[in-house]
């Protein structure tokens, strides 16, 4: 047995086990005691002094969200639902709205909060600007793959400029949830399979939403989502249970959640699922005993739309009425769309089932995000018509999304070089329903852009005019015109296109034909069990195939998509995501080689759905190998490799890089202060400028709880001219190189490391060291 020295360092954490069964009760210990770290003693006085003069309607008020309702400019609604949600706003029993935006529509609804409700307090304006408002840029997980945390900054900055000038002051991003699981269609919207990765760019997305100062009027209060494993739904199937144990929370859920709560996010949403039987918004273990007491959390969560409610389907509440006592005892400060606050909770404080304090709590909590937001001095700050008109659209905003499209393109192969395309002298047919699409590329949480108002791929290519250019659809994706609420219909049997594509391929020095998943194919609610090429695609490329292999995949999708045929048979192959309001110049400019492709998968790609879930940093198993060739006795498939098609991390670029003279310094070191310092020698070795993301994996051999076979501890993008040599340092240090136990203390324990550095999470540089 190995010497088990270990090291813990405090993290707080309360033991998993009474988050099993966390009590209806109210909390011993209320958050708002701890909240006190790093507050504003002068927000925190105004917002005593204002709570200490409402009444207890006026503080449920606060913990009320209704949606966007009426034509605002409009008369005021005599009857209904949209009069009730009037007369609440007037009476102050409105803490936000969400969908309501466009400078005149929230200086109507603030209107009416601020001058006719008795204390005027200011709303909060919530909209899901995921990956920019009105200027779309790429979705989460395409800008994920730049690595790029500056550029993933800036553009969260960007859309917090834009938002903001059309009223918005909060937005419900990022969302960090880590998901292994393709069949899933909301990994469009974060950062991948990887904590430390993902925690990196949540901590880069609330930096750029809510800057330096979130009193300034081009910056939003930012939200991390969805607290807590909504990603790990059962079979990748929207809203389903989730079932994780208390090793794989800590070590792979939480991180990103935590590392947003440091960087200062403002609000939390908590997530439709249950977690190991409660649901997360009435998990108190999640909401009060991680979140607001051990993390020091000082901000509000929202609930996920209707998901109070939700809990009477989950078979957690009895009624309405319970599920709003459920989730105010469990932590959950503002009520989404399920109007169980605002109906129940004042007479569930009379019967002494909720606690004032908690009321009190959570309404202080949303108080104070106003005030840091600088509502209270100026309610309309976010309402200048002039500087809506202004930024809305504006050239800088088009080119901060032309920039991190192009940043997130990943190069998955390109034999013989057959990319960058030259750009005179060759004739191109340019086939697929997605190549003159300019919807797709704006994704599915684009609700505040125009329809139909992205570049296509075919507008982008045609700013190339020494080539001959044809076009031809070939087949469509998808039926009809496609939505955010309804189910895509895919076109299965319509191939009427094909015979005037095979034609054009024929003539062709080479097809580029675009590929992949319609805007509202990923998403919310769009899981799939199949992850080819949708519809009639794959036997369009394969058709094409037969009469002319020099085809350039260009795929446009939301997810890791299955591409094994593809993948023998296509010598390029470029990921292309859905890109937003710019993809087609990123796509032009990357295919003829003015931006040389520098992204890494930020998630596996399988070679098969039966593989998923698939992720780099998997666990070794007692049986990895087969103990003599040919037997059954291992763990494996029969039909298939273990591995993925394409690994995490992995991207070409135009140029080549290689690595030498891997060096560790500290190779003894010990488990109480462990520092490491790990450098590579990096060389561009091809004939042109390019960037790296030069990546860092460890593994720790042996533990007290099994570890993964790698895991990400360190990268960085690095550019280099031809020819040049660089040399790469990382640090590891206490943080990178422990892990939580199943005691949930975070530990760094003695014994043998292996150090990978290199281009893709299946590097062979590596190197071994020790701690004591
Ligand atoms: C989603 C959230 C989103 C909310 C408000 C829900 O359906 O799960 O992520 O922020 O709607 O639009």
């Amino acid at each position: 047995m190995k010497n088990r020295t270990i090291i813990i360092i405090v993290f707080g954490l309360v033991l998993f086990i009474s988050g099993c069964n966390p009590s209806n009760e109210s909390p011993k210990t209320l958050a708002v005691e701890n909240a006190s770290v790093g507050l504003n003693s002068e927000i925190e006085a105004k917002v005593d002094s204002l709570l200490s003069i409402m009444t207890i309607e006026e503080k449920i008020g606060q913990m009320n969200q209704y949606n966007g309702f009426w034509d605002l400019t409009g008369p005021k609604p005599a009857e209904g639902d949209e009069a009730k949600k009037y007369e609440h706003l007037s009476k102050g029993w409105v803490g936000s709205m969400l969908n309501v935006r466009g400078v005149k529509d929230v200086k109507a609804v603030q209107k009416i909060a601020v001058e006719e409700s008795r204390l005027g307090i200011p709303l909060i304006i919530g909209f899901d600007v995921i990956h920019g408002y009105k200027t779309m840029s790429p979705i989460p997980l395409a800008e994920s793959a730049s690595w790029d945390l500056k550029a993933i900054e800036k553009s969260a900055a960007v859309a917090a400029q834009e938002a903001s000038a059309a009223g918005i002051n909060w937005t419900f991003a990022p969302m960090v949830d880590i998901s292994r699981d393709a069949r899933w269609g909301r990994v469009m919207e974060g950062a991948g399979e990887d904590p430390f990765l993902g925690s990196k760019i949540a901590i880069a997305r609330v930096k750029g939403f809510q800057g330096d100062n979130l009193a300034k009027n081009n910056t939003i209060a930012a939200c991390a989502k969805h607290f807590a494993g909504y990603g790990f739904s059962e079979s990748g199937r929207d809203y389903n249970t989730v079932d994780v144990g208390s090793s794989t929370l800590n070590n792979i859920i939480f991180p990103p959640f935590r590392a947003a709560t440091d960087a200062g996010v403002r609000t939390f949403m908590n997530s439709f699922n249950e977690l190991n039987g409660i649901p997360a918004t009435g998990n108190k273990f999640l909401q009060r005993d991680i979140l607001k007491n051990d993390w020091k959390f000082s901000g509000f969560i929202v609930s996920d739309w209707g998901s109070m409610t939700e809990m009477i389907n989950h078979g957690y509440a009895e009624d309405d009425k319970d599920a709003a006592k459920i989730a105010a005892n469990a932590g959950s400060d503002m009520d989404m769309e399920s109007y169980v606050y605002i109906e129940h909770l004042a007479t569930l404080v009379k019967e002494g089932k909720v606690k004032e304090d908690i009321i009190n709590d959570a309404a202080k909590r949303i108080l104070r995000v106003k005030y840091e937001l600088g509502l209270f001095d100026d309610p309309y700050k976010y309402c200048d018509e002039a500087r809506e008109k202004e930024i809305t659209g504006s050239k800088e905003i088009h080119e901060a999304a032309l920039d991190m499209a192009k940043k997130s393109i990943v190069l998955l192969k390109n034999d013989n070089n057959l990319l960058p395309l030259k750009k005179e002298g060759v004739s191109i047919a340019l086939i697929g329903g997605l190549a003159s699409d300019k919807d797709s590329p704006l994704g599915s949480w684009r609700i505040g852009a125009d329809d139909n108002s992205a570049v296509s791929v075919l507008e982008g290519m045609q700013q190339y005019k020494e080539n001959s250019l044809l076009y031809t659809k070939g087949a469509d994706v998808s039926i009809g015109k496609t939505s955010f609420v309804s189910e895509t219909k895919i076109n299965t049997t319509d191939k009427s296109g094909f015979e005037e594509a095979i034609q054009a391929a024929k003539n062709a020095d080479i097809v580029v034909a675009v590929l992949g998943e319609v805007g509202f194919q990923s998403g919310e609610g769009r899981s799939r069990t199949a992850l080819g090429l949708p519809g009639v695609q794959q036997e369009l490329l394969e058709e094409l195939y037969k009469v002319n292999n020099n085809i350039v995949l260009v795929l446009n999708n939301g997810r890791p998509l299955v591409l094994d045929w593809a993948d023998k048979h296509i010598p390029a192959i470029l990921e292309a995501w859905q890109l937003g309001s710019q993809s087609g110049n990123a796509i032009a400019q990357v295919l003829y080689g003015d931006y040389n492709p520098s992204a890494k998968l930020p998630m596996s790609f399988p070679r098969s759905v039966g593989q998923v879930p698939i992720y780099y940093n998997y666990k070794n198993t007692g049986r990895p190998k087969a103990s003599d060739p040919g037997t059954v006795f291992w763990t494996h498939y029969s039909d298939e490799q273990n591995t993925p098609l394409y690994v995490f991390g992995h991207g070409l670029s135009y140029t080549t890089f290689e690595y030498k003279d891997l060096k560790i310094e500290g190779i003894n070191t010990s488990s109480a202060t462990p520092n490491i310092k790990v450098s590579v020698t990096l060389t561009n070795s091809g004939e042109r400028q390019g960037k790296e993301v030069v990546q860092l994996y460890i593994r720790d051999h042996f533990a007290s709880v099994t570890r993964p076979v790698k895991e990400l501890k360190g990268f960085e993008l690095v550019s280099l001219e031809s020819k040049e040599t660089k040399q790469v340092t990382f640090e590891l240090d206490s943080e990178t190189l422990g892990f939580f136990n199943n005691q949930n203390e975070w530990v760094v324990e003695s014994g043998t490391f292996t150090v990978f550095v290199g281009g893709s999470s299946d590097t062979s540089t590596k190197a071994d060291f020790e701690i004591k």
